[in-house]
């Protein structure tokens, strides 16, 4: 099968297979995304576990083997993003295909192009050689085309860091990043606090990564950022940093890594954190049906989405009840990050449980399971 016959290559813009089609399929969902290195296009996948993303780099030649030997078969749904329509292949059980296609309002690159006018609070053209070296930005400083959308995000977070940081008026902050992978948050952050804001930040981001966290420490020690340092480990079992912390922050920690994050924040009493969950699939897995909200459980793509917004509404509730005051935000605007939601809480007071009966009352009804509860009530 050619996914891609009836289009140009070169104007795929991503390519998304989600809903595994078999109990055991190694990914549960896989990225495709165009970039341009060095004038010569490619696409860069990101294959999504549990608690792991694996990349892969395929040269456009190869593309269509590789959706072949990868996706098709694998995958339930596998949908095209072209820049004016999106078009979606949804493969039944029985080796029925069907074809939709949607057209989308504004041309992503339009969008893109507007987008590149914004100024942010790190623009374009400043002087950030270690965002070279991580692909965000050309030798010129400019933003590659397709890290647009990561810039954006990086951004806006440091953005609504500094906010609540400005008003601490700090001049030293220990912050922790969960789940950092290549680390183009923990970077701009350390640049921000320590270049611009002239704080004394120590940073250190934690990940499951070897390979990755070996080369973001290379990065730190090539510029000088003496107090970034990136350690292997497993959020959710290793030990972590007993210092004080005043931040954690988390950006897409795969599933139950952001729920690690956010009690490590509350037993070690960290007044600041900054959490974009991602992969909420906990309480998609466990919940049953059983009362007034069934119908939307029927369809396992509502069910998906209902289940993620069900986890993090959880999470700020307990949050809550830990004692932060916390907002739940769109952090960018969807065009940027479909996981776009930022729980951002501040340790405001004492503890008070206020949430806990009414949290356990809709576990139960559910049965679902969600591990900051378990954390904080259970362990
Ligand atoms: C989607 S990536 C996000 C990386 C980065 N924060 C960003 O936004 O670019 C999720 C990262 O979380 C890491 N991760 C997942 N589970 C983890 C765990 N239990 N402990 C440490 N890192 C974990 C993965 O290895 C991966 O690098």
């Amino acid at each position: 099968m050619n996914l891609l016959e009836k289009y140009d290559i070169d104007n795929v813009i991503k390519i998304s297979a989600s809903n595994p089609a078999k109990r055991d399929c190694q990914f549960l969902r896989v990225v495709l995304k165009q970039v341009r290195i060095k004038n010569t296009i490619r696409f860069q996948a990101e294959k999504f576990t549990q608690k792991q993303v694996f990349h892969d780099n395929i040269p456009t030649e190869k593309l269509t083997e590789y959706l072949n030997s990868n996706l098709v078969g694998n995958f339930k749904q596998i949908c095209v993003v072209l820049p004016n329509k999106i078009i979606t292949y949804l493969f039944s059980s029985s080796g029925k295909v069907k074809v939709l296609e949607n057209a989308v309002a504004t041309n992503p690159k339009t969008v893109l192009s507007q987008n590149r006018r914004k100024k942010y609070l790190l623009s374009e053209g400043d002087n950030i050689p270690a965002l070279v070296d991580l692909g965000i930005f050309t030798k010129e400083f400019k933003v590659v085309n397709s890290m647009y959308d990561k810039f954006k995000q990086i951004n806006r977070f440091v953005e609504i860091l500094d906010d609540v940081l400005k008003q601490t008026e700090q001049k030293e902050i220990t912050l922790l990043d969960f789940g950092c992978g290549k680390s183009y948050l923990t970077f701009i952050i350390y640049h921000y606090l320590v270049n611009i804001c002239k704080i004394n930040a120590k940073i250190i981001g934690y990940d499951l990564k070897n390979d990755v966290v070996e080369n973001c420490n290379k990065l730190a020690i090539k510029y000088g950022y003496d107090n970034l340092h990136f350690i292997v480990a497993d959020v959710t079992k290793d030990k972590l940093c007993e210092e004080k912390i005043d931040v954690v922050v988390s950006l897409h920690a795969c599933d139950i890594a952001t729920d690690y994050a956010l009690n490590y924040a509350v037993q070690n009493n960290v007044p600041y954190i900054f959490s974009v969950p991602c992969c909420q699939h906990e309480v998609n897995s466990t919940i049953n049906k059983g009362g007034d909200l069934d119908v939307l459980l029927k369809y396992g793509i509502v069910k998906e989405r209902v289940s993620a917004l069900l986890t993090d509404s959880v999470r700020a509730l307990l949050l809550e009840d830990m004692g932060y005051s916390v907002d739940v935000m769109e952090f960018v605007d969807l065009s940027h990050s479909p996981k776009n939601l930022m729980i951002r809480a501040v340790k405001k007071h004492a503890v008070n449980n206020k949430n806990k009966a009414k949290i356990e009352h809709i576990m139960q009804q559910y049965g679902f399971t969600q591990k900051l509860y378990s954390l904080l009530y259970i362990q």
